[in-house]
């Protein structure tokens, strides 16, 4: 579904991504795991056209790179960045009715009584400024904006940093049920267990480049690469 190619992407005179390749299949997980600063969230902005990329990104055999975020979205591609990007000074409510007016049309879409079976929560807190809930609040908020624009793949930074263990089980579970319904996710995500737990496939970037490419088994095998590639914990 999203094939990369000796992609290469830059701010200003920075080199970042040295001629990185993979390719994620329809309905599958890749978790896209490294050390800080191994260039995973440029990865997912030079997908999303937001930042200065070379070589190519096919999305269902269409070619992205050149085009506008805006057009890459409506392709059916979503993003949900580290930070968020809720409306503060919004309700809950219209935050998820905001994704829903940006998504492209399809036969099935998400409702929103659907993101409230998913996470209660919102619904108890519909009518609260997203502005002040709490930071894994606010990550449901945005997941559940995103997929309301019905994408056939997510690209999620680190949606579980900085929150408790209880709050990253509820992602974790949404997840798995986001999947069950097919959709794609390139999953950056720090914490190995979690990754392991949800992930199809995972891929290990170091220094703009990947380093490992494969499955769990091949992954766990492989102490050398876990060692010298990833966080410790
Ligand atoms: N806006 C930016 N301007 C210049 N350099 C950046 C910018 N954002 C990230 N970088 C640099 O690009 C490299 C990769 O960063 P990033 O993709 O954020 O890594 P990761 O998400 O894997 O931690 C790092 O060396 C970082 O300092
Ligand atoms: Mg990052």
């Amino acid at each position: 579904m999203l094939q990369v190619e000796h992609l290469h992407a830059y701010y200003d005179q920075s080199h970042i991504l040295h001629g990185l390749n993979f390719e994620i299949q329809a309905g599958e997980v890749l978790a896209l795991l490294g050390r800080n600063g191994a260039g995973r969230s440029t990865t997912l902005k030079a997908i999303m056209g937001m930042v200065r990329a070379e070589g190519s990104i096919r999305y269902r055999g269409k070619q992205l790179l050149g085009l506008p975020s805006f057009k890459i979205a409506q392709a059916g591609i979503a993003y949900v960045p580290e930070n968020r990007e809720i409306f503060a000074e919004l309700s809950v409510e219209q935050n998820l009715r905001l994704g829903q007016k940006l998504g492209i049309s399809k036969q099935t879409p998400w409702q929103l009584e659907e993101m409230y079976a998913l996470f209660p929560i919102l619904l108890e807190r519909r009518h609260t400024k997203a502005g002040v809930l709490s930071g894994g609040e606010q990550q449901m908020l945005s997941l559940s904006r995103s997929l309301l624009g019905n994408p056939d793949l997510l690209l999620i930074d680190e949606p579980t940093e900085g929150l408790a263990p209880k709050v990253i089980d509820v992602l974790r579970d949404f997840f798995i049920k986001i999947k069950q319904r097919g959709i794609a996710i390139l999953l950056v995500e720090q914490k190995l267990n979690l990754a392991l737990q949800v992930a199809d496939r995972f891929l290990i970037m170091g220094h703009g480049q990947a380093v490992f490419e494969g499955e769990q088994q091949a992954l766990l095998a492989n102490d050398i690469i876990r060692q010298e590639w990833l966080e410790v914990g």
